[in-house]
């Protein structure tokens, strides 16, 4: 049964308040915990959907995972131990979980189904199997879509990979397949993309050496490699703050601090674009925690304005483009957001879901081949139930556009909010957030 949960016009938002775990370290800190010998500590990791599947996977693979309220625990099997999994491997809504654990499962003798919900099974699995085939990996059936079977091999071979799309998904899955091949394996970026895969192999002692190919970034990893385990520390997610500091940005009056935030430059470029829209934002104490820099983030309301986001900033902020072009409604002028095919295949086909919700709470939005602009409003009407299409952010996004529109608006299902931010509603609400639960004939 679906679950309509609405959202409307509150008062300021203000208090402070941590974002939960980032969910991009979170799978990387189970999957490098279940290839490490030792067993890892991991505080703050994030406790959704997404990241369970991954735990689930890794225990269907022989690493012993388990927790004590917020600290979890990873016992490892070491760099080539994991042991053939009895029954498909089931990732749920996770294209991070399924591809990465590609790559480990590449550089391993055995045989493995990987499987997922509808939305993931839509997802293009081509982009990650061609490069791991190079290395030796075998697909049973010639396919390029979930479910699909596995076949490793302990007998992998290094390769050099230029990347034809950007995606840390790619890339990672490519280093942790390296990690087990002999000698270097190096993975070429045309744009940088999150680096949280490198920075942990390294904390965790593999030797990872960052380079330059004709001006891109490259990524060399040495095979044969031993993790160790270590304690990992998990800052709060960039991207389940952004909604934090959206709804705080666009409602008069707000001031909140969102505690422990990752701060990593390549994952930072929604923030960017909020200073440059006119948003007062300010990083303050920043530190690192396990290799990674942390900060806390002061929002106060502001008057915004549009810009222009170029292509080349896509990367550091591909899961935020809902959040923005939402935000962008409520801002000066016309916003245009560049470089965006690949929105086209995340959790649901994310331009369209833009568009089309936007275009529903009675925003002039449209889609110009890869780009997408956003006609800003002095009131925005709201007043629609908008169509979520399985997608987590789509559904927090438009929850976020009815904190600052004139009429309410509901998502027509919330349930998938679960698979990255099981918190969103309660930490809204603690904010100032009016969310309730919706009308249940919404279509
Ligand atoms: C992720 C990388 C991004 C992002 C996803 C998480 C990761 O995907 O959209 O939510 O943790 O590596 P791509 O690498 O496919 O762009």
């Amino acid at each position: 049964m679906r679950q309509p949960l609405l959202s409307q016009k509150s008062g300021p938002l203000s208090g402070r308040i941590a974002a939960p775990g980032d969910k991009s370290i979170s799978h990387r800190a189970l999957i490098l915990g279940a290839l490490s010998m030792g067993t890892s500590r991991i505080v703050g990791l994030l406790q959704a959907d997404d990241v369970m599947a991954t735990a689930a996977a890794l225990v269907q693979l022989g690493a012993k995972v388990g927790n004590e309220r917020h600290e979890w625990f990873v016992t490892g099997r070491g760099v080539g131990g994991l042991m053939a999994p009895e029954a498909a491997l089931d990732f749920g809504n996770s294209g991070t979980g399924a591809r990465l654990m590609m790559g480990a499962v590449a550089g391993h003798e055995m045989t493995a189904t990987f499987t997922g919900d509808e939305s993931l099974k839509q997802r293009p699995m081509g982009r990650v199997l061609q490069p791991l085939e190079l290395m030796g990996l075998n697909v049973v059936e010639a396919r390029e879509t979930l479910p699909l079977t596995l076949i490793g091999t302990d007998d992998l071979i290094p390769i050099e990979y230029r990347l034809p799309v950007p995606s840390a998904q790619v890339k990672s899955a490519i280093l942790l397949a390296g990690i087990l091949a002999p000698g270097q394996t190096t993975v070429i970026e045309p744009e940088p993309s999150r680096d949280h895969t490198e920075r942990m192999l390294e904390y965790l002692g593999a030797k990872v050496v960052i380079g330059e190919r004709d001006g891109q970034r490259a990524v060399t990893v040495e095979g044969d490699a031993e993790l160790v385990a270590r304690d990992i520390m998990v800052p709060g997610d960039p991207s389940s703050a952004a909604f934090f500091a959206a709804g705080a940005l666009l409602s008069p009056g707000s001031d909140i601090l969102i505690e422990n935030v990752l701060a990593n430059p390549t994952r930072t470029g929604f923030y960017q674009c909020l200073a440059e829209m006119g948003g007062d934002i300010v990083f303050e104490g920043e530190h690192e925690a396990s290799g990674e820099p942390v900060a806390d983030i002061r929002v106060r309301s502001s008057e915004l304005h549009g810009i222009t986001v170029p292509a080349a900033r896509a990367p550091s902020m591909i899961d935020e483009y809902p959040c923005l072009a939402v935000l962008a409604a409520f801002a000066r002028g016309e916003t245009r957001m560049e470089g965006l095919g690949e929105l086209r295949v995340k959790e649901s086909d994310r331009l369209a879901s833009i568009a089309d919700g936007l275009t529903a709470c009675g925003v002039e939005a449209s889609i110009d081949g890869d780009a997408l602009v956003v006609v800003g409003m002095d009131q925005v009407p709201g007043g629609a139930t908008v169509a979520t299409n399985m997608d987590h952010r789509i559904a927090m996004a438009f929850l976020t556009l009815g904190i600052g529109a004139e009429q309410p608006v509901t998502v027509d299902d919330a349930r998938m909010i679960a698979t990255s931010f099981p918190d969103f509603p309660d930490l809204m609400a603690k904010l100032g957030a009016d969310l309730r639960p919706g009308n249940a004939g919404a279509e």
